[in-house]
């Protein structure tokens, strides 16, 4: 036993507690159409459905972490339990989300961007390969979207609120504390798979591999060709691009300081 894992136990278990008490607080949720703002509708349509889809991926991109932490000699029961609470948010945030979408916008066709060709239906598919050897690459690629979702849902709650949808405020603020939850749940559980085998050699540059794709699918710069769609519909609502750029910056490094052995 590494001397990380009694703490690592004690924080997992809290955080799959308090997953408990969110899923349980998320029935009371109330979903009803509010957006009839022709200038700003499609906007909020193209981004909620963006993120109905991360989320909903981020449930399946965990497939296979429980036989990888075995792998890697954790097999512990409250370690599985705390990455099932986790795996159910992201599968419930999707269904929200899509929830909300369908009462406020009707349905309309699904939304196929380049990305979820190849980021979500290619990329996806080698993760959960990796995840029966090695869950450190799932682990930092939802780190990665945890820090973004953090950032994408704080402009999206201001925005909502000043642009007069409280429902959808309700629904991200929910989330929001959710993700918050995960970004610890994330970081030990790969300070305890850092503690089990140094992360050097194939697994330091398959980490690096990985955050270049994922930031890569997180830039929304003139130049990122592959997200010209949600570039758009940022405009129209007024995301701050520069502001979100910013804070991935920030989550590069920390996940550079956070493997660093
Ligand atoms: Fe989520
Ligand atoms: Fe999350």
């Amino acid at each position: 036993m590494s001397t990380i894992e009694p703490m690592a136990q004690a924080q997992l278990l809290e955080l799959t507690q308090r997953a408990a008490v969110a899923a349980e607080a998320s029935h009371e949720l109330v979903f009803a159409p509010e957006d009839t703002d022709p200038r700003t509708s499609w906007g909020w349509w193209r981004f909620l459905s963006s993120l109905a889809k991360t989320e909903g991926l981020e449930d399946l991109a965990m497939d296979g972490v429980d036989e990888g932490f075995c792998q890697r000699g954790l097999d512990l029961p409250w370690l599985r339990d705390y990455v099932a609470s986790h795996r159910a948010d992201e599968h419930r945030h999707g269904e929200m989300l899509k929830a909300y979408l369908k009462t406020s916008y009707g349905d309309r066709p699904a939304y196929r961007s380049f990305s979820n060709v190849f980021i979500y239906g290619i990329g996806f598919r080698v993760l959960k390969a990796l995840n029966r050897r090695d869950p450190l690459h799932v682990f930092v690629v939802l780190m990665l979207y945890e820090k973004a979702s953090m950032e994408f849902y704080r402009q999206a709650i201001a925005l909502a609120e000043a642009q007069g949808k409280p429902n959808l405020v309700t629904l991200l603020s929910a989330i929001r504390q959710d993700e918050s939850r995960h970004l610890a749940g994330a970081t030990c559980v790969i300070q305890m798979l850092k503690a089990q085998h140094p992360v050097r050699g194939l697994r330091k540059w398959g980490v690096r591999l990985w955050t270049r794709l994922i930031l890569w699918d997180l830039s929304y710069g003139q130049l990122a060709l592959h997200n010209g769609g949600l570039r758009k519909a940022f405009k129209q609502i007024g995301f701050d691009r520069p502001a979100f750029a910013k804070r991935m910056h920030e989550a590069q490094r920390h996940i550079k300081t956070l493997v660093s052995n």
